[in-house]
């Protein structure tokens, strides 16, 4: 076990597992001058990585420890292109960007792709994106937008890059950005689309994606040939609250009516360098092996954190299936 506290920062995780950083290995093959020419090289794919959000801490954090490759994940060309100017400036690393709207079926497919034609495995993926707690819309396929972007999206790309992430010289690793949100919700099996929004809650809908991340993790362990963990990188402001109303966080106690944070200690606000900690230490800790499929808090397995319906494996399974049959693909067997 890590001495990481909730107090660490992305920085000192980062630091502290540079080594699987710089060493976790895919390979890329030269058939000239000789054939088969093997170079070891190391990718790591993250997404929702826009200025001020905790997955372009975590690709910074990264980029300081020499990944071969940095792929950037996001539906804006612009937002992409800010953060990897921010990277490039601070670190001589290779960065790759990828237009990826989660919501979008559609643009996954596309991403994937592209994804699929790099000259590189990837060797860690880091599924971050996210939204919470929007108003009831569909996206153009038909789902509930929360659904659509924090779990289907995400569990589309991950199987139509699973061939990349299986060729990895080392087993690869996917880290999906869970939250101590799932407890607001497990998945509702006969209605993840809320009757079509008329009986739509904004917060048991974003309960169950962060449920589908947990249960999308423990599947991936089960299917076997990667590894996977899931997290809850602690309360961070970020903008992630931008979709909610100011009187609601206030309601709800987090934030003044000026919008500044309530600092009381049992809300436990963490710094986005301290929320991104345990991104990191998802994708690194080489230690969370032997616990494939678990879960990760303040930098460190966490399991009995976890409501027993998000880790639960034949509800794994279950959801799966249901993503499959959502989709309309079979994907491998989980
Ligand atoms: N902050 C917290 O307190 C907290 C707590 C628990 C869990 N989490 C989880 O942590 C993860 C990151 O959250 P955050 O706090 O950093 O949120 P954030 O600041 O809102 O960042 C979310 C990122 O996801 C991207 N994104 C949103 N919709 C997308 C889509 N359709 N396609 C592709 N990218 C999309 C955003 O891009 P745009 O800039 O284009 O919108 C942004 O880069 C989320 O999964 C969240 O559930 C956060």
């Amino acid at each position: 076990m890590t001495a990481f506290t909730a107090k660490s920062t992305a920085e000192q995780v980062a630091k502290h597992f540079s080594n699987a950083i710089n060493s976790k290995s895919g390979t890329i093959t030269f058939n000239w001058p000789l054939p088969q020419l093997a170079l070891t090289i190391a990718t790591v794919l993250v997404t929702g990585v826009t200025q001020g959000t905790l997955g372009a801490e975590v690709a910074l954090r990264i980029s300081h420890h020499q990944p071969a490759n940095l792929v950037l994940a996001g539906r804006s060309l612009s937002a992409l292109n800010i953060t990897k100017s921010t990277i490039e400036a601070a670190n001589p690393v290779s960065v790759t960007l990828l237009e990826l709207d989660l919501a979008s079926q559609a643009s996954v497919r596309a991403a994937a792709r592209t994804a699929n034609s790099y000259p590189f495995t990837i060797d860690v993926l880091i599924n971050n994106a996210g939204i919470m707690a929007v108003p009831y819309t569909k996206t153009a396929e038909g789902l509930e937008r929360q659904w659509a972007t924090n779990h289907i999206g995400h569990f589309l790309f991950t199987n139509l890059i699973m061939p990349k992430l299986r060729a990895s010289r080392s087993t690869a690793r996917i880290v999906n950005v869970s939250s101590a949100g799932h407890k607001r919700s497990d998945i509702r099996w006969d209605d993840v689309g809320f009757g079509g929004g008329e009986r739509y809650d904004k917060w048991a809908a974003y309960g169950q994606t962060k449920t589908a991340n947990m249960l999308f993790s423990v599947a991936l362990a089960k299917l076997g040939g990667v590894e996977s963990f899931s997290c809850y990188p602690g309360r961070v402001r970020t903008n992630l609250v931008n979709s909610i109303p100011l009187e609601e966080l206030v309601a709800a106690g987090w934030l003044h009516p000026d919008g500044s944070l309530v600092e009381d200690p049992k809300l436990k606000w963490k710094t986005i360098p301290e929320g991104a900690a345990t991104i990191v230490a998802a994708a690194f800790d080489p230690e969370l092996a032997k616990a494939n499929g678990g879960y990760v808090v303040d930098s460190q397995l966490a399991n009995d954190e976890a409501a027993l319906y998000a880790l639960d494996e034949k509800a794994a399974v279950r959801l799966w299936k249901l993503s499959e049959k959502i989709i309309g693909e079979k994907f491998l067997d989980a």
